[in-house]
C-alpha cells in the first residue's frame, strides 16, 4: 500500500483552518439513526468496552474518599505518578528515564499532540504527517498555521515511512514528524529498524520525532511493540506519547503523557498551567496502580482482542470481504467493495445496516477505498454487526 498526498492551507482565522472533527459530524448522523428507532451498532470508536484492573478501581474508590484528594493537585503530575511511568518503562522497555526531567503527565495523549504543536510549531513551518495518520497531528499542525506534508507509508509487519520521498526544501522547513506505531487505523507495526531510519532523518534535518505509542501496549504477537526511547541518541531528538487509555482499558480517565527531549517537554510544560489545573487526585494514585500492574493481565485482555480479531477476520473474508490482519492495536483496516468510496459505502452501512464503521479518508486522502472496524464491541454485539454487514453485502454485491 503506498500512498502520497501533498497539502497547502491558505484560511486565516485559527479555527477556520481546522478541519471538521469526523466523530462530531457523525455522531450526529448516528444519533438520527437512533432517533428512527434503530439499534446502531458502534463498531467506530476506539474506546475500549472491558474495564480496567480490578486493582485501579479499587485504588479510586479508596483515594475517593481521602478528603485531601479532591482540590487542585500538582498541575504537572505528583512525583509518585511520574516514578510510577518511570518505574512502566524501565519493566516493559528496560528504558531508564529521570521521573524529574524526562516525564511529562497529560490529561490524554491527544491533548498532548495539540499543545505540543501549539508550543513548537509556527504560521509557515511544514509538519511531517504519515499519508494515513490519527486526524489529530493534521488538525493540530493546521490551527497552528503551519502546512502539512504526507509522507508516504509502507504497511507491513515492519512498516517504513518513505523518507526519501521528502523533498529538501520541504524537509528544511519541517518542525516535526509525526509516527504512530502499533497504526492506527491498520494494525501495522514497525521495528527498530524503521524507527532508527525516522531518528536519523530527524537529527540530520534538526526535526523534533514524535511518536505516538499509543497501542505498544495491545499487540497480539510479540510483546511489547518497540519504544522510540529504547534507541540511543533518541532523547535529544525524539518525544514518545503514551496513554493509559488503550493499555488499560481507561479511555475516559484522560490519563496520557510525554516522555524524552527535555526542550519539547519543557515548552508543554510552560502551556500546560495556562490551560488545565492538573488531573484529579484520584485518578493520578488509580492511573499510578494501573502502571504496576503485571505483564499477565495485558496479555489475558490482549487475548481477548486477537478473539475478537481472528473471528472478525473469519467473517469477512468468508462473504469476500478484503481485510488486512492486524498485528496489534483495536482496529481492522478493510477494503471497500468495488465501485463503493470510502464515505459514501460507511455512510450506506449506517442508514441501510444500522452499523457504525469509519471511513478510511477520516485517516487522509489515501484512506479511500478502505473502512475501519473497530474491535472495542462485546462479542455479540460484534457478531450481529459484522452479520448485518454480511447481509448488506451479500444483497447489493452478488
Ligand atoms: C494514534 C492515537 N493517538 C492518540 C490517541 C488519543 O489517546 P488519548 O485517549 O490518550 O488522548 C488515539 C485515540 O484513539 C489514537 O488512536
Amino acid at each position: 500500500m503506498q500512498i502520497n498526498h501533498g497539502s497547502t492551507n491558505t484560511e486565516t482565522s485559527p479555527t477556520d483552518r481546522l478541519p471538521d472533527h469526523f466523530h462530531r459530524l457523525w455522531n450526529m448522523k448516528v444519533a438520527e439513526q437512533i432517533r428512527a428507532g434503530v439499534d446502531v451498532v458502534r463498531l467506530d470508536v476506539g474506546s475500549p468496552d472491558l474495564p480496567p484492573p480490578d486493582e485501579v478501581i479499587a485504588q479510586l474508590r479508596q483515594s475517593s474518599l481521602d478528603p485531601d484528594k479532591h482540590g487542585y493537585q500538582p498541575i504537572l503530575g505528583p512525583d509518585a505518578l511520574r516514578e510510577a511511568w518511570v518505574g512502566m518503562y524501565a519493566r516493559t522497555f528496560g528504558v531508564s528515564l529521570d521521573p524529574a526531567t524526562d516525564v511529562l503527565p497529560l490529561l490524554g495523549s491527544k491533548e498532548g499532540i495539540f499543545l505540543l504543536t501549539m508550543a513548537l510549531v509556527d504560521p509557515g513551518d511544514i509538519v511531517l504527517v504519515p499519508a494515513l495518520a490519527y486526524p489529530t497531528y493534521e488538525a493540530a499542525a493546521r490551527f497552528a498555521g503551519a502546512q502539512i506534508f504526507r509522507v508516504p507509508l509502507k504497511i507491513s509487519n515492519d512498516s517504513y515511512l518513505e523518507l526519501d520521498e521528502i523533498p529538501p526544501d520541504i524537509a528544511q522547513r519541517s518542525r516535526l514528524l509525526w509516527i504512530n506505531f502499533p497504526h492506527n487505523p491498520t494494525g501495522a507495526t514497525t521495528t527498530f529498524r524503521g524507527l532508527r531510519q525516522c531518528l536519523e532523518f530527524c537529527c540530520q534535518h534538526r526535526i523534533l520525532l514524535c511518536h505516538d505509542a499509543a497501542y505498544a501496549q495491545v499487540t497480539y504477537g510479540e510483546y511489547p511493540a518497540p519504544s522510540m526511547l529504547q534507541l540511543a541518541g533518541s532523547r535529544e531528538s525524539a518525544v514518545e506519547f503514551n496513554s493509559l487509555s488503550k493499555s488499560f482499558n481507561m479511555a475516559g480517565w484522560r490519563a496520557g503523557v510525554l516522555l524524552g527531549q527535555h526542550r519539547a517537554l519543557s515548552a508543554v510544560a510552560k502551556l500546560i498551567p495556562n490551560l488545565n489545573s492538573g488531573s484529579f487526585g484520584p485518578i493520578n494514585d488509580a492511573s499510578i496502580a494501573a502502571l504496576q500492574m503485571n505483564e499477565e493481565w495485558i496479555l489475558n485482555r490482549n487475548e481477548v482482542y486477537r478473539e475478537r480479531r481472528d473471528f472478525l477476520l473469519r467473517t469477512l473474508n468468508g462473504f469476500g470481504c478484503e481485510a488486512r490482519t492486524p498485528e496489534a492495536g483495536l482496529y481492522v483496516w478493510a477494503r471497500t467493495p468495488e465501485g463503493w468510496g470510502s464515505l459514501p459505502f460507511t455512510s450506506e452501512i449506517l442508514s441501510g445496516a444500522g452499523v457504525s464503521l469509519v471511513p478510511g479518508t477520516v485517516f487522509g486522502p489515501g484512506g479511500e477505498g478502505w473502512f475501519r472496524i473497530s474491535l472495542t464491541a462485546p462479542p455479540e454485539r460484534l457478531e450481529i454487526g459484522v452479520e448485518r454487514l454480511k447481509s448488506w453485502w451479500l444483497r447489493n454485491l452478488q
